[in-house]
């Protein structure tokens, strides 16, 4: 009889280290994946924040000391900045401004940016109300140059005059860069803050009993909205009734105005059409991006979206750095992805999957499926990584039409066409359906 209890006990040690060992990757995304979606339209506010004003930052740090401490190191406090505060925010060379310039640093009052470009904002009266227009050269890091700007050559230039004497930052910047703009119209404070991702936090701060939104992993369309409120592009939501930009005139808006973390993102916000096989200003022809702040409009048509992936599975919310140590390591993917697992990659190894040396950077999980797509400004170098994952062929990029270099192989081997590169790939025999899967998809569109 013991040593019956003792050899079930042993198996059953037995089983659960072998659970515990073996356990599938994927498994703490598990509840996350199988999760009922919460679909486009469901609103997750909490009830005591619908009557609930902006306070700012500064309450928030009272009690969330270290939240406050990661967040103000990040690039999402920097996007404005006060320069008569702190003149050092400026990062152009205004010795070198040209001489038909139409603003002056002492007359620039807010900087935007400063990491791949800045601009400059002037205080203005525009259309008989007080705001903000933008200085006609801004600073392009990446050249370290000063180069024009004429911001109402968009998408909205039937609704502007084309003059930046005439341009409000209200309609088309304000909305992602200063906090409570999206919701209120107003500039409760420079920057990306707190309430633009969890919501007004009056009611909260007085009683922390009285929840805020926070985006959770449980509710990954809601969740991913409060990026995509600025990650994406757009074009103005009354347009789907209308079409008639020039109906617009001074008053279209380049961001989901109303919008408020925890609410359905659709009824504020229109993306900016993508068509297959077109090439557009700020898409290529197969949807991958052609400028920055894309990252939504690319997301939502990836796999990764579609099975309940979020921007904060792999960006830390308030450090904005990936999850993983080094943002070029493969750590980021692999706490998901796993060697012969249900989610791939298929291949037994590294190297079996990527067909380079486990050292080489051609063995790097995003240097194959996030390529530099996209740029900046027109004169920027190829910056910008795409956010559509799935990977792109030599022959995709070939059949579209792209530019090799937006191509992750020939990125690399600039010595080789893309058909080359193409057989290599073909050689390594296991991707060919999918290739011919997409190409047959253009070839039936056109
Ligand atoms: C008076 C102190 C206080 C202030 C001020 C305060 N909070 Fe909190 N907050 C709390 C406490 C206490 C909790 C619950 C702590 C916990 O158990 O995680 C909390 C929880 C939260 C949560 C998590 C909610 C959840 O569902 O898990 C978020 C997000 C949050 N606060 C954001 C903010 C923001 C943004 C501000 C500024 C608008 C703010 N807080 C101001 C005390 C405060
Ligand atoms: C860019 C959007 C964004 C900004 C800005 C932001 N947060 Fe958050 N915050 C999030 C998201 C998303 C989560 C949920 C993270 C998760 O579920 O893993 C979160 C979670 C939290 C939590 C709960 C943490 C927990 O583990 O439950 C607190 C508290 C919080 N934030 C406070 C703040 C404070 C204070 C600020 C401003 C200093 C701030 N946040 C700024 C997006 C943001
Ligand atoms: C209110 C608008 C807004 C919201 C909401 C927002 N972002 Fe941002 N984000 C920006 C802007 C603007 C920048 C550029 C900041 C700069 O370069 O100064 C930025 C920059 C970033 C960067 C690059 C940081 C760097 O160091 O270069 C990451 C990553 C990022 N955001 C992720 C997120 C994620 C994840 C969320 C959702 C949890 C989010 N953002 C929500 C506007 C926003
Ligand atoms: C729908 C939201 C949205 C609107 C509208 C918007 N931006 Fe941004 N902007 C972002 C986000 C998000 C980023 C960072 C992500 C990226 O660049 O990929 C960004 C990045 C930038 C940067 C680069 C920051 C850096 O550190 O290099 C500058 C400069 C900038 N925006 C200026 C403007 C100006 C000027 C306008 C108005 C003409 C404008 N933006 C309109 C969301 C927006
Ligand atoms: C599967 C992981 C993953 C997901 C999901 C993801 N990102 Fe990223 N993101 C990355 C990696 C990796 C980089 C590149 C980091 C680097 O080069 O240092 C990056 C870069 C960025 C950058 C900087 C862009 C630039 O050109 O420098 C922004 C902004 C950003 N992501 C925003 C987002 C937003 C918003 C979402 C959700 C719509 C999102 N990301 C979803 C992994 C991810
Ligand atoms: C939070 C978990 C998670 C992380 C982190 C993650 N993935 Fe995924 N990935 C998934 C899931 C789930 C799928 C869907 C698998 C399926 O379709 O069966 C997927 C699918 C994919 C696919 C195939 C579908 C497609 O989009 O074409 C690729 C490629 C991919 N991931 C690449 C990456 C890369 C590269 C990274 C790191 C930058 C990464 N993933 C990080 C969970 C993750
Ligand atoms: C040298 C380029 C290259 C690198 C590096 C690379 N992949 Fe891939 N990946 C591919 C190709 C090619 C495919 C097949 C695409 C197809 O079938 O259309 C693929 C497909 C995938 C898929 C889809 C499922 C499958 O197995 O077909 C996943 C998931 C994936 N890769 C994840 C990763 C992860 C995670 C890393 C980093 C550990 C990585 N990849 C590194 C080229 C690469
Ligand atoms: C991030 C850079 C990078 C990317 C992306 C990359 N490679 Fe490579 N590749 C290398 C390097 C470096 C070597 C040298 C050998 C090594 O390190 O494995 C190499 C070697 C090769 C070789 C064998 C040696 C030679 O030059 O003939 C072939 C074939 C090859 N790559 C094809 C491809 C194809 C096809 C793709 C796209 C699926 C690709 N590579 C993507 C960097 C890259």
């Amino acid at each position: 009889m013991k040593r019956v209890i003792v050899a079930t006990l042993f198996l059953v040690i037995g089983m659960l280290l072998v659970w515990v060992v073996f356990e599938p990757k994927i498994a703490p995304y598990y509840m996350q994946l199988t999760q009922a979606r919460v679909g486009l339209e469901k609103d997750l506010q909490p009830p005591s924040q619908k009557e609930a004003s902006f306070v700012g930052s500064a309450t928030c740090k009272k009690c969330h000391e270290k939240r406050y401490d990661h967040w103000k190191h990040s690039r999402h406090s920097k996007m404005i900045q006060d320069i008569k505060k702190d003149p050092k925010v400026v990062v152009a060379d205004f010795s070198k401004l040209p001489k038909d310039a139409d603003f002056t640093l002492e007359e620039a009052v807010y900087t935007i940016g400063g990491k791949f470009k800045q601009r400059y904002m002037i205080e203005a009266v525009i259309d008989g109300k007080k705001d903000f227009r933008l200085g006609n050269y801004q600073w392009n890091v990446q050249t370290g140059k000063w180069q024009r700007f004429k911001p109402w050559k968009y998408w909205y230039h039937d609704a502007y005059p084309h003059d930046n004497h005439k341009f409000p930052t209200s309609n088309t910047c304000d909305g992602c860069h200063f906090t409570g703009f999206m919701a209120i119209g107003k500039r409760v404070e420079p920057s990306i803050a707190c309430e633009n991702c969890h919501g007004p936090g009056s009611n909260h701060a007085k009683d922390p009993e009285n929840p805020l939104y926070k985006a959770s992993l449980h509710d990954p369309i809601r969740a991913n909205e409060v990026c995509l409120q600025c990650h994406m592009r757009n074009r103005d939501k009354r347009l789907e009734k209308d079409p008639d930009i020039r109906k617009l005139w001074m008053k279209a808006k380049d961001y989901p105005a109303g919008y408020e973390p925890g609410r359905a993102l659709i009824k504020y916000k229109l993306a900016a059409p993508f068509i297959s096989g077109r090439e557009t200003k700020e898409f290529w022809p197969n949807g991958a991006a052609k400028k920055n702040r894309t990252q939504g409009n690319e997301f939502v048509k990836d796999a990764m979206y579609q099975h309940g992936i979020t921007c904060i599975n792999c960006h830390d919310p308030h450090k904005l750095t990936n999850t993983a140590d080094k943002p070029e390591g493969n750590a980021a993917c692999m706490k998901c992805h796993g060697f012969n697992s249900i989610i791939g990659p298929h291949q037994a190894s590294l190297e079996a999957h990527t067909h380079h040396k486990a050292s080489s950077k051609g063995s790097k999980c995003i240097e194959c499926h996030m390529p530099k797509t996209g740029r900046h400004t027109g004169k920027s170098p190829l910056t910008v990584r795409s956010h559509m994952f799935r990977f792109v062929s030599p022959a995709e990029t070939r059949a579209y039409g792209m530019p090799p270099e937006t191509n992750a192989c020939y990125a690399c081997h600039r010595d080789k066409s893309l058909d080359r590169l193409q057989k290599s790939l073909d050689a390594w025999g296991e991707n060919q359906w999918a290739t011919q899967e997409i190409l047959s998809h253009y070839l039936l569109e056109k």
